[in-house]
């Protein structure tokens, strides 16, 4: 699948999260969800994704966060690349590890309370010595 084209790659600005189309297994050229990769330092980028219902199972989260996060990489030269998720966001931790990104610690959850935030947030994250070995 082609959901993302170098090309089309950047950072996101502040607060925005790009809407991502893919281009097979009947979603050509339709919306399939949103990936950012946002700049927190000079030297950081944090990863974030949400797709529609009827596109989740299909690998896209994986394919998209690993081409954004080798863009990071490769092109835009930062050192770390972060994520997180509510603990309790299987689909998601499972994302991040498919990309090669490790748990590094759980944290409170400080947004609205509903089912699952008692057991927090956890951070994620991938270096450019870790990348590429996976
Ligand atoms: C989480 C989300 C992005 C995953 O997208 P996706 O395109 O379905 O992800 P992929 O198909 O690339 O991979 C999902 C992986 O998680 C696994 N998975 C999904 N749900 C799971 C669950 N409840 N428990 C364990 N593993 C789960 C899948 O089996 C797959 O792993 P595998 O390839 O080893 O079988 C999507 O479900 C989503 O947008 N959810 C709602 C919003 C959200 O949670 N966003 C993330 C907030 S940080």
């Amino acid at each position: 699948m082609k959901l993302l084209t170098r090309n089309r790659l950047r950072f996101s600005r502040p607060g925005e999260s790009s809407p991502m189309c893919g281009r097979r297994d009947g979603y050509n050229n339709f919306f399939v969800g949103w990936f950012c990769l946002s700049l927190e330092s000079d030297e950081v980028a944090e990863i974030g994704f949400r797709l529609r219902r009827d596109a989740w199972g299909k690998g896209y989260a994986s394919e998209a966060a690993l081409a954004l996060v080798n863009w990071g990489f490769e092109t835009a030269d930062v050192a770390k690349v972060i994520a997180c998720t509510m603990a309790t966001n299987s689909g998601s931790r499972r994302v991040m590890e498919k990309i090669g990104m490790k748990y590094v610690r759980t944290i409170p959850f400080e947004a609205a309370h509903f089912p699952g935030t008692e057991q927090g947030e956890v951070w994620y994250e991938l270096t450019r010595s870790e990348w590429g070995r996976t």
